[in-house]
């Protein structure tokens, strides 16, 4: 018998190896008796292979196969055959071959019923809930297996370029922290050493990384644990992973490149594709503009036109007025929409009147295009264009026949998000949206700060540590910030900056965010004093590897590229995490609950 060391894993079985005897261990995919033989389906996280017994060509196995049931774990000890030409399977990379089993242990075998089948059948689905209770059993699948092993050659690219051709140096920080604000509420942990004091679980090492530059590091990496409690969406989880990186004496364009390098690098390993470079690049206000957003998908057109100058006039009272409080009028141009889209579904309770309500709009005006670039609409927005207001509407969205012109009149926040909203329900609708193209793109040159209505103050849209434009000191408040972010096909993957690496400035920031001196100093005074003592320029980036490897591997959500993650209700439902815990525990961290049932 082959010493454990030789075991071969299943799916790397090839038809060079026809004649030799190999051992494997694994799990039963699937059995099939025909009558006197029995296959087996053997897998391992490497793949299928098919395994043969029958009573005449292997006396001692045929007896042990006939009581396997699926998932029972077994070592298989046989000949490596080939196949007959007839039962050959080009869909299976061992479809040549196949083994003849001279001996088969089993080493363990299944009890209890199973909640699904590991083994998928075509276009079977399992519902996620059950996935995740038995996600040990949906990690044997075919597609978790290959997402997690895409994980992992991802990370080893990334560790690769940056060790060996970055000279990087991966350094850990700190689980249990001092609340580094990021814009999302903190995990808190209670000192019982501490009474009445509190560790945050990390949002990010963003601090951290910092003072390691001031410690000289100078390239710092880590695939770091971050933690933000917040809403959860599909792109969203509790804790998740970035890839951190800190770089001290870069410039903004020298970081780009960089990184531009190793997202290059990361698609050649893991997919053998070449990335155009340098990536291109939107500044944040052309993305608004263009786009609505800022992290648009420009897999696709259907970009927004502004048309606020042109009907500031308009005897439409709604744009008008709109126009008139200081707001704007935007077009989402629609080739081919007078045909594909209704009047009813853009009227009150309508689907794209639902979709562009739910992003704050109030209402839509349309136009439909026909023969001669005549307009067709109703109501009130039919009688106030003037020939010229039309000449020029047709003009900048290059309407042609079919075309249907969806307005958004209102503050300039609500007619992008709306019209941002529906050009993405759109593109998917219309099928405008080619699946196998990758779009990168740099989005650069944030503002500094963007107003929080609720609260009434300005507040960093990156993070108050991200550096202003060096020809923006002037006014801080107005400054674009030397931030950038990554974007994947209209998801954000990555984003940073160049950060404030002098005192003042950094005070300046913190002032402008509303902090008072006292609260800077309770915060951030030991980065404040750090900066006193030799710090360098210094800028760096992350990237959430979830949503990177997400994107990587075509799936829909993080949860599918993470090995145990939580629900949308940020449950385990596997450990059922949270859970209650022990009064007792409660008490020796002098913490108490004000949940009625808990006490
Ligand atoms: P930021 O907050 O933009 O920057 O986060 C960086 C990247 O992390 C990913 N990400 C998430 N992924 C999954 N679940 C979440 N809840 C989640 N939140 C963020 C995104 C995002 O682009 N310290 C700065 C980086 C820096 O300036 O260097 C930071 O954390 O892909």
């Amino acid at each position: 018998m082959p010493s454990p060391q030789t075991r071969s894993f299943c799916g790397e079985i090839r038809g060079n190896q026809v004649g030799e005897t190999i051992s494997l261990c694994g799990w039963v995919d699937r059995r099939r008796d025909h009558g006197g033989v029995v296959f087996l389906d053997l897998r391992d996280r490497s793949g299928l292979v098919q395994i043969v017994a029958d009573p005449v060509r292997t006396p001692i196995a045929y007896p042990q196969a006939e009581h396997l049931r699926a998932e029972y774990v077994v070592r298989v000890t046989g000949r490596v055959t080939a196949r007959p030409a007839d039962s050959l399977n080009p869909k299976l990379p061992t479809g040549e071959v196949e083994i003849y089993a001279d001996q088969i242990e089993l080493l363990n075998e299944v009890s209890k019923q199973l909640p699904f089948m590991v083994a998928s059948a075509e276009g079977e689905t399992v519902k996620e809930e059950l996935r995740l209770r038995y996600r040990y059993l949906d990690l044997r699948r075919e597609r978790m297996t290959r997402n997690l092993q895409l994980r992992h050659q991802v990370v080893k690219a990334i560790r690769r370029y940056l060790e060996d051709e970055g000279n990087f140096t991966e350094i850990e920080t700190p689980i249990l922290t001092k609340s580094t604000p990021e814009g999302a509420r903190d995990y808190l942990v209670p000192s019982r050493v501490n009474p009445g004091d509190w560790y945050a679980l990390p949002q990010s090492p963003q601090l951290f990384k910092q003072l390691l530059m001031v410690s000289g590091f100078d390239r710092y990496y880590q695939i770091a644990r971050c933690f933000r409690d917040e809403d959860l969406r599909a792109d969203r989880q509790p804790e998740f992973t970035q890839l951190d990186m800190e770089m001290s004496f870069m410039e903004l364009e020298e970081i780009l490149t960089l990184n531009e390098g190793l997202v290059s690098h990361i698609f050649q390993q893991v997919q053998g594709i070449t990335i155009p470079r340098p990536f291109p690049r939107l500044t944040y206000a052309e993305a608004m503009d263009r786009y609505g957003c800022d992290k648009p998908d420009t897999r696709y057109g259907l970009e927004l036109v502004d048309v606020s100058d042109v009907l500031k006039d308009s005897g439409f009272k709604v744009f008008a007025g709109a126009i008139a409080a200081g707001g704007i009028v935007k077009i989402l141009p629609i080739p081919g929409g007078d045909q594909a889209i209704s009047n009813v579904r853009i009227k009150p309770g309508g689907d794209i009147f639902k979709e562009a309500a739910e992003a704050g709009a109030r209402g839509l005006a349309y136009i439909r295009v026909r023969e001669n670039l005549e307009f067709d609409t109703i109501g009130a927005i039919k009688d106030n264009l003037t020939p010229e207001q039309k000449q020029e509407i047709i003009r900048r969205t290059g309407a042609e026949p079919g075309h249907l012109l969806l307005f958004a009149a209102d503050n300039s926040i609500v007619v992008n998000k709306s019209l941002d909203r529906l050009r993405q329900y759109i593109a998917k609708e219309l099928n405008l949206i080619p699946a196998d193209k990758i779009n990168l793109l740099w989005v650069v040159d944030f503002p500094m700060f963007e107003w929080n209505t609720e609260e009434k103050r300005l507040e960093a849209l990156h993070h108050p540590f991200t550096a202003p434009h060096p020809e923006d000191l002037a006014d801080l408040k107005t400054a674009r910030a030397q931030a950038y972010d990554l974007i994947f096909n209209g998801v954000e993957v990555g984003g940073g900056s160049r950060r404030i690496h002098q005192r003042p400035i950094q005070e300046q920031v913190f002032t402008a965010i509303g902090l008072s001196t006292a609260e800077a100093h309770a915060k951030f005074g030991f980065l404040l004093e750090a900066f006193e003592f030799g710090t360098p320029p210094h800028g760096g980036i992350a990237y959430g590897l979830d949503r990177l490897v997400m994107l990587l591997a075509g799936e829909d959500s993080i949860r599918d590229v993470i090995a145990f993650p939580k629900t949308q209700q940020a449950r385990c439902l596997l450990t059922e995490a949270p859970s209650g815990v022990d009064l007792k525990q409660l008490k020796e961290l002098q913490v108490a609950s004000t949940v009625e049932s808990r006490k």
